[in-house]
């Protein structure tokens, strides 16, 4: 702004003069695109540029790059090409490996058309509440409309490199990265959105959001004979400020090492926790000052991918329970016939039914096991 308000008196004497063009090289694109906004007219900005700064390079671009494990694109609108100011329109180029996923997004001020140069793209998009999903395979010579606002995607469903093409109808798009977007609300709002899965599961799946381009399908990878990395970056994601801040205690996404932190959420609820949850949800303020030890989140793998020792043994204590039922149901079922009366099929006694119910009491320290809480927990 400031720099806008003392350049335009400088750029109207420097358009007067032959050495107006020397005036304007020492500007930076900001100030540029500030300059040529304020110009009365198209004829004016047409003499404020070089003829070569009407050309925008997309394979050595300087700015408007976003990277990923799955490719690149090169965006280029009024905010690094000052040559768009006042045309009212912008254009990405996709430069997709196999697989490549251009992960669901919206531009918030316009309609993209975008077209398949030499790949098939796997394109899908959501409109408003109500609307219904629209997914298209884009071969190669044809165009995807995506309308303004819209939620979408595409992913080279093809196993080479390819390129795509995307037009804008305004020269500022902007771009709004569901994920990155999404998961970089405040924890407790996106875990209360999620059902209440946990903040500490929010926390760990906010971690792992690849940065765009990223890698496709698993059925794509597959087909392709790929793997998906592990080590995807994944720097696009939302900072965090003191609004939208992880719980204290909770600084930062679960590392390898900190996997016994994860397992916390497999403790027995106690009424301090299912305080800290409920007051999690109603409130933000009361999140971020409560401990992250809220529980909801369960998954058989912890965070670097191997299988969660806690839930093998859930899963164990359950299969013995189940085998104990069957002999139990065995036991039962030839004890009765042993010593059924002619007229035991009508006048069964509420004994012959206890004994399940009973043994199941039997069962249940055995069925409590899981939720004990790990030894040496934090
Ligand atoms: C598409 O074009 C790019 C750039 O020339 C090239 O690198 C890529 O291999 C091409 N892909 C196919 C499938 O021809
Ligand atoms: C929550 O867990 C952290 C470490 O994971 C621990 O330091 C803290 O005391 C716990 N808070 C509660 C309320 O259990």
């Amino acid at each position: 702004m400031l720099s806008r308000v003392s350049l335009v008196p400088l750029l109207s004497l420097a358009l007067c003069t032959p050495i107006g063009t020397f005036a304007q090289m020492g500007l930076s694109i900001a100030d540029k695109v500030a300059n040529l906004r304020v110009l009365p007219g198209h004829a004016d900005r047409v003499k404020f540029l070089q003829d070569d700064e009407f050309v925008f390079d997309f394979l050595h671009p300087e700015t408007g790059e976003s990277d990923g494990a799955g490719g690149h694109t090169v965006a280029a609108s009024s905010t690094n090409f000052p040559a768009l100011v006042g045309t009212g329109m912008a254009m990405t180029i996709g430069f997709l490996e196999a697989c490549g996923y251009n992960t669901p997004h919206t531009h918030p001020r316009a309609t993209e058309f975008n077209f398949a140069v030499n790949g098939t793209l796997s394109a899908g998009f959501l409109a408003e509440n109500g609307a219904r999903f629209v997914f298209n395979d884009v071969p190669p010579g044809s165009a995807a409309i995506f309308p303004k606002g819209v939620i979408h995607f595409e992913m080279n469903n093809g196993c080479e490199d390819m390129i795509f093409v995307a037009a804008f109808n305004d020269e500022d798009p902007g771009v709004t990265q569901i994920a990155q977007r999404f998961f970089g609300l405040p924890p407790a709002f996106v875990a209360a959105s999620l059902g209440d899965i946990g903040i500490e599961q929010v926390a760990e799946w906010e971690a792992k959001i690849p940065n765009n381009i990223a890698q496709g399908t698993d059925e794509c990878l597959k087909r392709c004979g790929l793997t998906r990395k592990t080590d995807q970056p994944t720097s696009q994601r939302q900072p965090r400020v003191a609004a939208n801040a992880l719980p204290s205690g909770f600084s930062g996404p679960p590392s390898a090492a900190a996997t016994t932190s994860t397992n916390a959420l497999f403790q027995a609820p106690t009424s301090s926790s299912v305080a800290s949850s409920a007051a999690t949800t109603s409130s933000s303020s009361s999140a971020s000052s409560s401990s992250g030890n809220v529980s909801g989140g369960i998954s058989v793998n912890d965070a670097d991918g191997k299988p969660n020792p806690l839930i093998i043994g859930l899963i164990v204590a359950v299969a013995v329970l189940v085998i104990g039922y069957i002999i139990l149901a065995v036991a039962f079922f030839v004890g009765r016939r042993n010593k059924r009366s002619p007229s035991g099929k009508y006048f069964r006694t509420g004994s012959d039914f206890s004994m399940p119910y009973e043994s199941e009491k039997a069962f249940a320290p055995q069925r409590s096991t899981p939720y004990d809480p790990p030894s040496g927990t934090l």
